[in-house]
Formats: C-alpha cells, sequence, structure tokens
C-alpha cells in the first residue's frame, strides 16, 4: 500500500523534471498561426502568458528549488523563422541565453521542436497537410541542430503527432479548424515523414544526437474482460492509438518519449466503435480528466518491446486546489519505479508543467503548475504539494 509516508526510490541518474512548451508560457508569440486565431477571436487570448521570455531564469531557479534536474522545454519555430527562410539571429541568441542558464543549473536540457503551434507563413501555405511543411520542418530541425544543436541533451521532433492531426483536421478545436474525414491521416502520413527527414537532419550534423517524439498514450481496458468484441475493440484502439505511429518511426527514434494522461475502459459499440465506460470512482481533475496511475505501468510494459530507453515526457493534473497533485505524482511515479523494477529502461519522469499555463482553447483556466501564476502581476509561488519532489530518493 502507497501510504503519505512512502518514500519513493528512483534509479540513480534518473530525469526528474517539469515540461513545458513554448507558446504555453512564454508570452507574444505573434507570428504563429494560434496568436493569429487569438486575435480573430476564435481562441482565448494567450497575450503575456506566463512572461516566461523574461522570466525564464527566475523559473529556471525555482524547478531547481523544488528539486528537479531536468527540464523540458519547446522552441518556438514562429519567433526562430519568422518569414520562410529568414532566420532570426536574435531568437538565436535568445534560446542560446535560455538554454546555456539550464546547464548552469544542472538541468539536463530535452527540447520539441513542433509543440502545436506554426510559423504564420507555413500555416498559409498549407502546414503539414502539404509536403512543404514536411521540407520546412526537416530545414527547420537543420538549422536547430547546427545553431543551438551543442546546448541540447535529448531532442524532440514533434509533440503529441497524432492528436494534433485530430484536434487540428478531425475535431476542428486546433487551427486550421478543419473538420475532415481523411485530411488526419494525410497529416499523419505527413509527419511520420516530418520526424524522419527531421531525424535525419539532426544527425548529420550531430550523430550522437538521442531523437525521439512525446507520443501521446492512452491506456485502454476492454470494460468485460471476458468478451470477445470489448477485446477486440481494446485491441484495435491499442494498436492504432498507441503504437501505429511508433512502429512507423521504430528505424528513427533513439528513445521512446511517453505523455500519459489518460484511461478508457472500452465497450463494443456497433455503431460508435465503443463507449467509454470508466467508473465515475475514479478521481476527477479540474478539467474532469479521470486519474489511473497504473496506466502508466501497463503502458510501460507494452513499450518495453521497442527495446530503447523510456522517458515520461508528460504527465500531469489540472488541480487548483493543491489537494490532489503530490498523490497524483507519487503515485505515479511508484508505478514508474514497478516499470523499472520490471526489467524496463525507463530513464526519466517530467511532470506537466513547471508553471501554471495557457492551456490551448481552455485558456488559463486550468491550473497544472508546480508553482502558481498570478496572470495579472506574473507574480509566482511554489505550491504546496512540490514537496513530494524533496521525498524521493534516488538509490
Ligand atoms: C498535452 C499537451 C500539453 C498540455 C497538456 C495538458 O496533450 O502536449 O501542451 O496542454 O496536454
Amino acid at each position: 500500500m502507497l501510504t503519505r509516508e512512502t518514500k519513493i526510490e528512483l534509479p540513480k541518474g534518473f530525469l526528474l523534471g517539469a515540461a513545458s512548451s513554448a507558446h504555453q508560457v512564454e508570452g507574444r508569440n505573434t507570428n504563429s498561426d494560434w496568436w493569429e486565431y487569438e486575435q480573430m477571436g476564435r481562441l482565448p487570448k494567450s497575450g503575456l502568458a506566463a512572461d516566461h521570455y523574461h522570466r525564464f531564469a527566475e523559473d529556471f531557479q525555482l524547478a531547481c528549488d523544488i528539486g528537479l534536474n531536468a527540464m523540458r522545454i519547446s522552441l518556438e519555430w514562429s519567433r526562430i523563422e519568422p518569414e520562410e527562410g529568414k532566420w532570426s539571429i536574435a531568437e538565436i541568441e535568445h534560446y542560446k541565453k535560455v538554454l546555456r542558464k539550464l546547464k548552469e543549473l544542472n538541468l539536463t536540457r530535452m527540447v520539441t521542436l513542433h509543440h502545436f503551434t506554426l510559423p504564420k507563413w507555413l500555416a498559409d501555405g498549407g502546414g503539414f497537410e502539404t509536403k512543404r511543411g514536411v521540407q520546412a520542418f526537416a530545414r527547420f530541425a537543420w538549422f536547430v541542430a547546427q545553431n543551438l544543436g551543442s546546448e541540447i541533451d535529448l531532442w524532440i521532433t514533434l509533440n503529441e503527432p497524432e492528436l494534433y492531426s485530430i484536434l487540428a483536421y478531425q475535431r476542428g478545436v486546433f487551427p486550421p479548424f478543419r473538420r475532415k474525414i481523411l485530411t488526419p491521416f494525410r497529416v499523419m502520413r505527413n509527419l511520420i515523414q516530418a520526424h524522419k527527414a527531421a531525424f535525419r537532419a539532426i544527425k548529420s550534423v550531430l550523430p550522437h544526437s538521442k531523437i525521439s517524439i512525446a507520443k501521446n498514450c492512452v491506456w485502454f481496458e476492454p470494460y468485460r474482460d471476458r468478451n470477445f468484441y470489448d477485446r477486440g475493440i481494446t485491441w484495435l484502439a491499442n494498436r492504432m492509438g498507441n503504437h501505429y505511429f511508433l512502429e512507423k518511426i521504430r528505424k528513427q527514434t533513439d528513445f521512446i518519449g511517453l505523455n500519459y494522461y489518460f484511461y478508457r475502459s472500452i465497450k463494443f459499440d456497433a455503431r460508435n466503435g465503443y463507449r467509454v465506460m470508466n467508473s465515475e470512482a475514479l478521481p476527477k481533475s479540474d478539467m474532469g480528466w479521470q486519474t489511473y496511475p497504473q496506466g502508466i505501468y501497463y503502458l510501460l510494459r507494452q513499450y518495453k518491446k521497442y527495446q530503447k530507453p523510456i522517458y515520461i515526457t508528460e504527465n500531469g493534473i489540472a488541480n487548483a486546489a493543491d489537494d490532489m497533485r503530490s498523490d497524483f505524482i507519487k503515485q505515479h511515479l511508484h508505478w514508474v519505479r514497478k516499470a523499472v523494477d520490471f526489467g524496463i529502461d525507463v530513464r526519466g519522469y517530467f511532470y506537466w508543467s513547471l508553471t501554471d499555463t495557457y492551456e490551448w482553447e481552455a485558456g488559463f483556466g486550468p491550473k497544472f503548475g508546480l508553482v502558481e501564476v498570478d496572470f495579472e502581476t506574473q507574480a509566482r509561488r511554489v505550491r504546496d504539494s512540490t514537496k513530494v519532489f524533496k521525498e524521493i530518493i534516488f538509490s
């Protein structure tokens, strides 16, 4: 039984970090597609966000004070390449400072190249719906490798590429708000190519770099364990949702990055494929997302077959009252530890997020941060739940 007093032991060298993405914290990313739709009133305005662009040093210091030894950040492509083929030296210098600050604080640097936003010029030209997106992304990856590569320890090319394709091209909740049946598949295919092309581009500059994606994964279970149809639909959901993309890039990935938030108990349904039957008894975050820590363990067991090191690149909870967060983290780390004991090469865990963020279409409502941000004054306050990191022992 896991109690309040239980200490979590993690292997020596394990990365314990927090994750963030540029658009969600930096503020004023005025050259991106998101910013444009925000000004048009189709999305909540991000404005200054957490003003991390100016306050990164303070934020990283807080990460250290909390007891973390790693950070996952993203580079804002629309800052670095505001016009097609025109690179901003000033922004490269900015990110150099950001990455050097992390190094100075002994925080291992995991860097994402695409975390949902696109430069406006590329979005106007069709984004990842077209091959132009693939080429542009490879060129961007090459440019970053040339100019910032020596400051990056672990690379993530794409964040949640499948979820991005679906939210932007099928459900129509992310720019460019399309509701199409086949387009998401085309975008996914292009994203597979984009990853491969970026992988080659980075390796051509830095042959020893370590590269992956941050894969969105969901733990699916059959609602009725012995029911043939429930088992069948679970198998299919798992294959398509958790493995399809990774299998395609298996040879072009040095490790596996996993984002884990969701659990689904599913029942076969002839009309819709399946129905979600999650028990109402599971705890819920402020966003209504149910928590199911052991799901991370079952997923890790599945990903063992790739025989690559694994990092949990995101896992977190929106919890303004801060009464669930420390238990949430502890429970997930407990199951991660169990996976390590099972012989799985898990090397790190990044909590989402370091500070409160602009949570995409949900605006500033959800509070995921280890650090609370008052968005009026930009004042920071470390949440009490973060004490949990001080209780961790590295064996
Ligand atoms: C993930 C996203 C991240 C954040 C969390 C809550 O899907 O990668 O940017 O919004 O969800």
